[in-house]
């Protein structure tokens, strides 16, 4: 059963009531929006994006059954960008709008059975796309064709890797041999490149590499500012955008987004700080250790 992060923070924030409309831009495998779906009936609809064909066709297959027959009829689910919102909004002629979600990043599926390549402890194939109609550059391509400088720059950039010269390095001298094709093989690369010291850390050398391949092949970040852009365009007033975010580079983004709107009176700021998840629930999903929760109230 998957649990959803931080689902009684996620209500919280978006507090849904009868019959209002929300949408929920990253559905992954459906815990938020099914935990809204159980609070806006008989007639609230929820709107969901998911860019990932493969978790939106097993959701068609209805492989995730866990939504019974009666909420599934208020739920419309679209296999598209939320950077595309206000145009997915249109297509569907869905509104008014009440609150809007994004609970960024990869889901648990992705790490567990995509075979993508997102995670480091598994030998898998160096993908890492989430829509390969929508994104073309795969994480094997840059590893393999971008220069040292292009390397470092994405490392530094996307993953905040304080060594990134040093595996941007390896990487040039190691492919020369022969192409970096799998995680394993990347993971050998960063391992050699890393000082030993660093080796014995409470985090994995390939943590931060891995996560800038991410978010640079599936272009995160400029996803993300066009999304909150038009998340506000399509919300209604006294609407509510609730983000959770899992890194500082997605966080310091949202909090200055939020922030500017607040200067110009569009947005109201509800978490002065972001919520974090409890130790409950981390002791029971890890993942929420690094989940930071922020929402707006949008007030024009
Ligand atoms: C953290 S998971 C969401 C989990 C979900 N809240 C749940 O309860 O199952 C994020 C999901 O958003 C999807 N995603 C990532 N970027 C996206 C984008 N730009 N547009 C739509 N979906 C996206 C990913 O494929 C992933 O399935």
């Amino acid at each position: 059963m998957h649990i959803p992060v931080m689902k009684n923070e996620v209500i919280e924030y978006l507090s849904p009531k009868a019959n209002e409309n929300f949408i929920d831009c990253t559905f992954g495998q459906g815990g938020h929006t099914k935990a809204i779906l159980e609070k806006n009936g008989p007639n609230g609809k929820v709107l969901a994006i998911e860019a990932d064909p493969e978790l939106y066709k097993k959701f068609q297959n209805q492989e995730s059954s866990f939504i019974n027959n009666q909420l599934l009829e208020r739920l419309v689910l679209v296999n598209d960008s939320y950077s595309n919102l206000r145009e997915i909004v249109k297509e569907n002629n869905f509104g008014p709008i009440h609150g809007i979600l994004m609970d960024l990043g990869m889901s648990s599926w992705h790490l567990k059975e995509s075979g993508k390549g997102f995670t480091f402890q598994k030998d898998e194939p160096l993908d890492m796309r989430y829509n390969p109609e929508a994104n073309s550059l795969t994480a094997c391509e840059i590893i393999n064709s971008f220069s040292e400088d292009e390397l470092c720059a994405v490392l530094k950039e996307y993953g905040e890797e304080r060594f990134a010269r040093e595996i941007a390095k390896k990487i040039i001298e190691k492919r020369k041999d022969k192409p970096i094709r799998t995680t394993l093989d990347l993971v050998e690369v960063i391992w050699l490149a890393m000082p030993r010291w660093y080796k014995s850390g409470k985090i994995h050398p390939a943590t931060k590499t891995f996560q800038a391949l991410r978010i640079k092949v599936n272009e995160e970040i400029q996803g993300l500012k066009q999304g909150l852009i038009k998340a506000v365009d399509v919300l209604e007033k006294h609407g509510r955008i609730v983000v959770i975010s899992f890194h500082s580079l997605e966080d310091r983004e949202i909090k200055q987004f939020f922030k500017r709107g607040a200067q110009i009176n569009i947005l109201e700021v509800l978490t002065k700080k972001p919520i974090i998840a409890s130790e409950e629930e981390v002791k029971n999903n890890p993942r929420a250790r690094s989940a930071k929760l922020r929402a707006v109230k949008k007030i024009v």
